[in-house]
């Protein structure tokens, strides 16, 4: 066993890197590296970056100014930390992260993380390591399993990543080229890792992928299973007692999807699925490939199929050429569907993507005022949400510990924080709370009926794919 060393690993972005984070930890604990919440007593710091938007990589250039003040000062104390840039960041600019900050040791893009010790190694022998390759063979098959007790400490709910990439080519969006083409795990190897999730307490799996619904991996039968055939096999799952996935395109909501929506008790009913734009015409420049019709009749295909389903999307205002009347088809789309909650975004171009070289055409001050627009319209159905679930009994799945002594919070379907007052015992259950108040995000309410439901592993509605 290698001495111990620590190790802290700062997550921007999307929820992928939040699974990569613990991938990368789970890679590096056998060469002695436990975690620490503090980047300035750590040996290694990782950054593991968004590019998503401008902002989003801006903010990795001032962490790296900070942590090199951390560096110099434990250089001082005779003790040696190295810098790492992981993430989308790094693949896109990685050249430029060496030239721009030279206190980085690493630099490893999201396909070679599986490679972190040998890169290590390298900065150690040659000063500094970049690896952006988008290798050949699949980076899953080498990523190690986390350990029994790492999974326990993370909780009762787990991501799982299966399927990575994005082959749509939306023209603002940098994931088809950091993220690079859409890659599906084999049905076989999710099975196994949901399984050993469940085995050891986790209750909720989130299937996550840049394009989730894209998936179309290879089953047990040889042939290619889509989204909704496999969650059908997840929901059989001894232990799994919820199912969520993320994020979802309009245009690959096929009909196994609605029908796992119906059949499933044990699949969320809430949906991530962002639109973008009410407007047509923006939709086509975004290449999008789907009109605001289109993503009106897919909502409904959900309605129909669960009624109590609700959805949350995400909208970029100020795309190049948006005019007044198109960003109010957007605000006309928001109002007509009603959304339990939603990410809206100013445009922001970036390098490389077809959208670049559009004429930007919206002023700052006009972004500003859509982009609060918007967000006010949002707010306004969010917050009708959450009070609506003031008087009803729904079930939540409790989680851990609140920060209020003797209370546990866990969350309803809609992902709302929801707190009572009981023993944590019932971490791990889901069971019905009757919702009291509202505090800001989070409901209050008390266990109702006590007696705890065993939490069910095969739902009763299951009818199989
Ligand atoms: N500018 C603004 N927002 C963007 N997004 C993606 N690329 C950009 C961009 N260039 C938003 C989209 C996407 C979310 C993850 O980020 O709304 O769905
Ligand atoms: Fe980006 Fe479009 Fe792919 Fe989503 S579907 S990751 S917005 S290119």
């Amino acid at each position: 066993m290698k001495p111990p060393r620590k190790l802290h690993i700062k997550s921007y972005g999307c929820q992928m890197n939040v699974y990569d984070a613990q991938r990368m930890v789970d890679t590096l604990a056998p060469e002695g590296f436990v975690e620490t919440d503090s980047a300035e007593d750590a040996d290694l710091v990782i950054l593991n970056t968004c590019h998503i938007r401008e902002k989003a990589s801006e903010k990795v250039y001032s962490e790296l100014g900070r942590l090199r003040v951390a560096k110099d000062e434990a250089a001082r104390n005779g003790r040696e930390m190295r810098i790492a840039v992981a993430g989308c960041v790094a693949q896109a600019e990685g050249e430029e992260i060496v030239r721009r900050a030279p206190t980085v040791d690493v630099v490893v893009g999201p396909q070679s993380y599986h490679h972190l010790p040998q890169l290590l190694a390298r900065a150690k022998s040659e000063g500094r390591a970049l690896e952006t390759e988008f290798p050949v063979d699949d980076k899953f098959g080498f990523l190690p399993q986390p350990k029994p007790d790492a999974i326990r400490a993370r909780g009762i709910s787990a991501f799982v990543t299966v399927q990575e990439g994005c082959d749509k080519f939306c023209t603002f969006c940098v994931v088809p080229y950091t993220r690079g083409a859409e890659v599906s795990r084999p049905v076989a190897k999710i099975v196994d890792d949901v399984k050993r999730l469940a085995e050891n307490g986790v209750r909720e799996i989130t299937l996550i992928g840049q394009n989730v619904n894209a998936y179309h991996g290879e089953g047990p039968d040889g042939r290619t299973w889509p989204l909704g055939k496999l969650l059908h096999r997840l929901a059989e799952i001894e232990g799994i007692v919820r199912l969520r996935y993320s994020t979802s395109h309009p245009r690959d909501v096929e009909e196994t999807l609605i029908a796992a929506h119906r059949d499933l008790a044990a699949l969320m009913p809430f949906v991530h699925l962002p639109v973008q734009s009410g407007s047509d015409r923006i939709l086509a420049a975004m290449n999008r490939k789907h009109t605001a019709d289109d993503y009106r009749r897919v909502i409904d295909r959900f309605r129909t199929a669960r009624q109590d389903i609700a959805f949350s999307s995400d909208f970029i205002v100020g795309f190049p050429g948006e005019t007044e009347g198109e960003f109010a088809a957007t605000l006309a789309l928001v109002m007509q569907i009603g959304y339990a909650g939603a990410y809206s975004f100013k445009y922001s171009p970036r390098p490389g993507t077809p959208a670049a070289d559009m004429q930007e055409t919206v002023s700052a001050a006009e972004m500003d005022d859509r982009l609060v627009r918007l967000q006010e319209l949002i707010d306004t159905q969010q917050s009708a949400f959450n009070k609506a679930m003031i008087g009803e009994t729904v079930d939540v799945l409790f989680e851990r510990a609140a920060r209020n002594p003797g209370q546990i919070v866990g969350r309803t379907a809609y992902l709302q924080p929801a707190h009572v007052f009981a023993s944590p015992d019932i971490i791990g259950q889901v069971l019905p709370v009757s919702i009291a108040s509202l505090e800001r995000y989070s409901l209050l309410g008390e266990l109702a009926g006590g007696a705890a439901r065993p939490a069910p592993s095969i739902l009763p509605q299951l009818t199989g794919a």
